[in-house]
């Protein structure tokens, strides 16, 4: 049996399955910052995060979302210095051992987009491992971008088409919106809701082509606050907009083509 939502029944309080992203994105930012509230290292910071993400992920498992896609390492993020990135990668491969039992009673599927080979070859191989043991859950899909950069997608995308036009397979006509969408590193369903933490405005080259009509949604609490609360906070926020994708809502048939 997959799991999915009950008809006409709600699954977060007072808000129809329907008014709910189907799609959920989170810019996840601030562990460095709590921690040093806390007169902690930065690390501590990256520590607790990881548990944020283990609530978060079975809390949207629990509202059957199709798809939770987390920013965890950017492709900016390799300037770091090198002992944080040597802790991040470290914490990286340990998420991905100690979660197979909590994505397994989920339901959960883990996937990942971004440059993962420039990964070093012991977190690249638990991801593999993680990838391929919930590659048959149907619940959520748990997406991790890793060494991601939205440019570098699009520059990748851009050489995947631009080999099969060298290779006569493909028209430079051809080329078009969907065309570009489906060579992403995973193409699907765009986020409906993207959320930042810790309260900076700006979206740091995080899926730029897949954004472009997501609802924005940023709160000052640091990633390691993020609780279950706030999460629902962010999607009553999103229940209550109104989706428009450059057109009119409610408009007479006459107004909208004129
Ligand atoms: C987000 O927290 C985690 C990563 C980018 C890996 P930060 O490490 O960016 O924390 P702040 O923004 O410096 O507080
Ligand atoms: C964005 O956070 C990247 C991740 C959350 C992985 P950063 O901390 O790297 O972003 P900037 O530097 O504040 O833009
Ligand atoms: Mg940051």
């Amino acid at each position: 049996m997959t799991a999915g939502p009950t008809p006409g029944r709600t699954t977060l309080d007072g808000i129809a399955p329907d008014k709910l992203p189907r799609h959920v994105a989170i810019i996840m930012d601030g562990n460095g910052r709590w921690a040093q509230a806390q007169g902690l290292r930065r690390t501590a910071g990256h520590d607790r995060g990881a548990g944020t993400i283990r609530n978060i992920t079975t809390e949207c498992a629990r509202l059957h979302l199709e798809q939770l896609t987390l920013y965890a390492f950017s492709i900016e993020n390799w300037k770091r210095p090198r002992a944080e990135i040597q802790y991040l990668m470290r914490l990286l491969r340990k998420f991905l051992i100690d979660e197979r039992p909590t994505l397994e009673e989920n339901d959960v599927r883990l996937t990942a987009i971004g440059r993962l080979d420039d990964l070093p070859s012991s977190a690249r191989k638990e991801l593999d491992r993680t990838m391929e043991l919930s590659a048959g859950n149907r619940g959520l899909n748990l997406c991790l971008a890793l060494g991601y950069g939205g440019r570098t997608e699009i520059v990748d995308a851009a050489r995947k088409l631009a080999a099969r036009v060298a290779a006569g397979e493909l028209a430079p006509e051809d080329i078009d919106e969907a065309a570009i969408s489906a060579n992403l590193y995973q193409p699907g369903r765009d986020p409906d809701l993207l959320v930042r933490t810790a309260g900076e405005l700006r979206v740091s080259n995080f899926l730029l082509w897949q954004i472009s009509y997501s609802e924005l949604y940023v709160t000052q609490a640091c990633w390691p606050d993020f609780t279950v609360e706030e999460l629902h906070g962010a999607l009553r926020s999103f229940a209550t907009r109104t989706r428009k994708y450059g057109g009119l809502v409610d408009a007479p048939e006459a107004a909208v083509r004129r």
